[in-house]
């Protein structure tokens, strides 16, 4: 039983086999075929932060699959009352073919995991967004072709999201370019040795930027830092993703963002819905990735239809 937890959870081998099934899902999606290998397949999502992508995609998601999802949330269940992580999870699996949980520390889902009888799936912790990274990682190359030896440049918090894109990095062999605040540095307890050779960080974002290919961002305070909102904004206030640094990364960079955005902070308006920018696919591309991601956890690699 396979789990993803961890965007190197999976080899390059099984990413490629997932976007190859996320095409011909997107496409069927397109075409308004039916397609129902999880008919009678039941998905929990467990929330324990906030959402509205990763909620939608997965229960729009494994309903076009033929089956369906309960959404639960940290207020409304025992969890709320503080009942064992290790018992939720005995208990919801017995009961479910797949969960999906969005929490606070990356612990928390490796011990659910670990008493779990389904496979889970890592819908944002604290440390890492391996979901997003997946519809991220399709949607470049979905407009660009191969992200090998490309460059990617991550402007901002050294975050879940930025922790992701460097196991992406080493698994697809691209460059991650990072400028931080001072303070805000990506976590190095996270890096394995395979990841440090595709990490450069810089002190200047436009360096960072500099003729990568694509540059990205993500809000200066992620959900379970709100106390620190006014110092981040000032902390922040030289990181924003504008029209002067998308001007030194190549003609063709695109823009990513995870969302939500706050326009006037980590990206100006003008990048967020200029041409380079193509959030709204990494966006639609959660539901149909994640939707090869649930069939390939439950079903393992299919015939290819
Ligand atoms: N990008 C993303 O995960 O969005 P939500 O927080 O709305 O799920
Ligand atoms: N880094 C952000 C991503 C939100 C999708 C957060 O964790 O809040």
């Amino acid at each position: 039983m396979k789990h993803f937890l961890q965007f190197r959870d999976f080899t390059k081998d099984e990413f490629e086999y997932l976007f190859e099934r996320t095409r011909l899902i997107k496409a069927m999606f397109k075409s308004y075929t039916i397609y129902h290998p999880l008919k009678d397949r039941m998905l929990a999502m467990v929330f324990e932060k906030q959402s509205t992508r990763t909620r939608v995609s997965f229960e729009a998601g494994i309903h076009q699959l033929g089956g369906s999802s309960i959404n639960l949330t940290t207020g409304e269940t025992q969890l709320g009352r503080g009942e064992p992580i290790e018992d939720v999870a005995r208990v919801i699996s017995r009961m479910v073919d797949l969960v999906m949980i969005r929490t606070f520390d990356q612990s928390i889902i490796e011990r659910f995991a670990a008493y779990s009888r389904v496979p889970v799936i890592n819908g944002l912790t604290n440390q890492f967004h391996p979901c997003q990274i997946l519809a991220d990682v399709f949607t470049y190359i979905e407009h660009r072709g191969d992200i090998a030896g490309k460059t990617v440049a991550w402007i901002g918090d050294g975050n879940n999201m930025c922790s992701t894109w460097l196991q992406a990095a080493a698994i697809f062999d691209f460059q991650l370019h990072v400028a931080s605040p001072q303070g805000y540095a990506i976590n190095e307890s996270l890096i394995s040795e395979a990841e440090k050779p595709h990490l450069t960080l810089f002190a200047d974002p436009m360096e960072a930027a500099r003729n990568a290919d694509l540059v990205t961002t993500d809000v200066w305070t992620s959900m379970g830092f709100e106390a620190e909102t006014d110092e981040r904004k000032r902390d922040f206030a030289d990181f924003q993703v504008d029209a002067e640094m998308m001007a030194v990364a190549r003609p063709d960079a695109l823009f990513m963002h995870c969302l939500p955005a706050h326009r006037g902070e980590e990206v100006s308006a003008e990048v967020l819905e200029g041409t380079q920018s193509v959030v709204w696919d990494e966006a639609e591309n959660r539901l149909h990735a994640q939707k090869a991601l649930m069939e390939y956890l439950i079903l393992g690699q299919v015939a290819q239809n």
